[in-house]
This record gives structure tokens, sequence and C-alpha cells, in this order.
């Protein structure tokens, strides 16, 4: 029971406030957040109670809330077109989270790949379940609001079918009572790479100083850290599948993001260039993405109240939806209603 308003299909997303917010955010979800906003119906929340799977430090988890808000605005989110909302503010996910963990299978859970990813890095006893259950989570803020589509990097597929399997085997169970969700993943820029290390993804809390591009970065270090971006010792600039080649892709990858052009123009544009041309051409982009959004962030930063009132505003428009849902839900599952 796909729930339309004003005749437009639903879409909604998050990014969790740890760690700084890079332009692998920004071109795999943030750009795309964007684009859809005036044919869709959006939601935005910052998924604090997703991030809170890994130890944060309370003040800075506050602070990041606050921030990340800021730059979903500040890249071109208007909220008088998109409900921007904070996830722990509508205890309607906690709820619905918990109710779908009791029906979430541990196979599936303990199948998806950035869990194994995650706890394979830490000692197995002391993990927290939080991470296993995570998906179960991100499907109850996508089914509260019977999102249609959901924009996200393309790491994110595997927990969009959890989230449709997860649905399918309620309404199966207790009868139609959620949308099934589909993914949508950017045209480029679904996966950008770590500058320092391209096989892997991009990351907002690698320790290492060359590894992302900050949005708040000054602009200068933004620069620096693009034209020491690890290249190879060839010198065609291809787009290309091969992991030596990965660095380079990754710098075509994000030129081709921010400028929308098509790969084989990208390519006839740099042939014959050296890849100092590459590295200056995609930090001239990237910078100029990151100076407006900055100007804007520190605006809104000093704004007195702004920010706060699109929240406020935010959580009351999420809220009817998802306690609706929950309800609806709760009721579906058995719990007996409060007289
Ligand atoms: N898991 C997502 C990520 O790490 C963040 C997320 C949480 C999300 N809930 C969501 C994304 C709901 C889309 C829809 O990127």
């Amino acid at each position: 029971m796909s729930e339309v308003s004003n005749g437009k299909p639903r879409v909604l997303s998050g990014i969790q406030p740890s760690g700084n917010l890079t332009i692998g955010n920004y071109l795999g979800a943030l750009k795309q957040w964007v684009e859809v906003q005036r044919d869709y119906d959006c939601f935005y929340c910052v998924v604090d109670l997703h991030a809170i799977t890994a130890a944060q430090d309370p003040e800075e988890l506050r602070q990041k809330t606050r921030e990340s808000a800021a730059i979903y605005i500040a890249s071109g989110i208007d909220p008088e077109l998109s409900t921007i909302f904070v996830q722990s503010h509508i205890p309607a996910h906690s709820e619905l989270a918990w109710m779908l963990t009791c029906m979430a299978p541990l196979g599936w859970l303990n199948r998806m790949t950035q869990f194994k990813d995650k706890a394979g890095k830490q000692a197995q006893e002391s993990i927290g379940a939080g991470l296993l259950n995570y998906p179960s989570l991100m499907a109850a803020d996508i089914l509260l609001y019977h999102a249609d589509l959901v924009p996200v990097g393309d790491d994110q597929n595997q927990h969009l079918e959890f989230t449709r399997d997860l649905a399918q085997r309620f309404n199966h169970r207790y009868g139609e009572t959620f949308t099934l969700p589909s993914v949508m993943n950017p045209q480029a820029g679904a996966r950008i790479m770590g500058l320092d290390r391209p096989t892997a993804k991009m990351s907002k809390s690698d320790e290492s100083e060359h590894h992302a591009v900050y949005l708040l970065d000054d602009l200068t270090r933004a620069r620096k850290k693009i034209m020491r971006a690890v290249t190879d010792s060839q010198r065609e600039i291809r787009f290309s599948d091969d992991a030596e080649r990965a660095g380079v892709n990754n710098l075509l990858t994000i030129y081709q993001a921010i400028t929308n052009k098509r790969p084989d123009e990208i390519e006839a544009h740099f042939a014959g260039k050296g890849y100092g041309d590459l590295k200056r051409a995609v930090a001239d982009c990237v910078v100029d993405t990151l100076e407006p959004l900055q100007a804007r962030y520190n605006e809104l930063m000093n704004e007195d109240g702004y920010l706060d009132s699109v929240l406020k505003i935010g959580r009351e428009k999420a809220a009817a939806i998802a306690e609706a849902t929950l309800k609806l839900a709760q009721d579906r599952m058995g719990f007996l209603a409060p007289s």
C-alpha cells in the first residue's frame, strides 16, 4: 500500500552522523538527494541511532548530528521541499526496529557483507549486538514511511534487499502492511574510493590524513589531498576496472560525478594529458563544489534557531507518518491497543 503524497512517490534516505562527511557521501548520496527532491516526496534523516553501533563521544555525537543536518541543507536539500529530521526524535524507529529484529533470521544478518567486514576487524566476543541488528533498524527507517525509493551508494544495496525480504516476510505473515522499496544508485559516483587506498571505499572514519576529502575541509587542504592521490605508473587516462588502475579510475569517477559528463567525453578531454593535469582538474571541480557548500554551512551554523526550527518541523511531519505505520504494524502483530 504505497502511500503517495501530492501524487509523488516517496523517497527516504539517511547518513550516520559519525565522523566527518566526505565527498564520497556527497557524490554517492547527497547530490542525488538534491536532484530528486522536486519529483519525489523526500524524507532525509540523520541516523544517530545507527551511529551508536560504534561507541560515540556524547558531546561529539550531538554536535555531529546538528552539523550533518546543516550539511544536508548546505548541499542543496531545501527544507521547503524535503523533510529533514533526526532519527532518534521519532521513537517509532526504535520500536519498529525491535519488532523487525524479532522477525529477522540470524542467517540473513550473518550474511551481510558490511557486518562481516566490520565484525572481522574486532574480537568476536566484544562486538556490540547493534552491529548485527543494524539492518533491521535501517529496514524500520524505510518501512515506516512506505518509501518507494531509497537513494544510496551501492554498498547499501544488500541492506535494501534485506529490507525488501523482511517486509515481504511481515506482509506474508500478518497481511499487507509495508511497501516494498527499490534501491536507487547514482549513475556515477555510487562508490568513491579512498585517495590513499583506491581499492577500499572512502570512509568518514578513516584515520589516515590523505584518505578522504571532507566536505568541511579547508580548501587548500582538500586540493593538496587530491594532488597526493595514489595513481599508478602508467600514463593513459582511462576508466578501468583493473585494480592496479583503481586510483586513476577513482579520480575520473569523481570528475564524472561532479561534471555529469559522459565517460567518452572525459577520456577525450584528457587524451594526451598527464596525471598532474587530471589531478588539477579534479581538485578544481571539487573545490568549486565545496566552496559554496561551506559558505552556506557557515551561515546556517551562525543563524540562531533556524536549524532547530527545520528539525522541529521535520520531526512533526515525520512523526505523523511513522506513528501511523507503527500503529498499524503493532495491530497486525497482535499488540493490545492502550485504551
Ligand atoms: N546504512 C546506511 C549507511 O551506512 C545509513 C542508513 C540508515 C540509511 N538508515 C537508512 C540509508 C535508511 C538509507 C535509508 O550508509
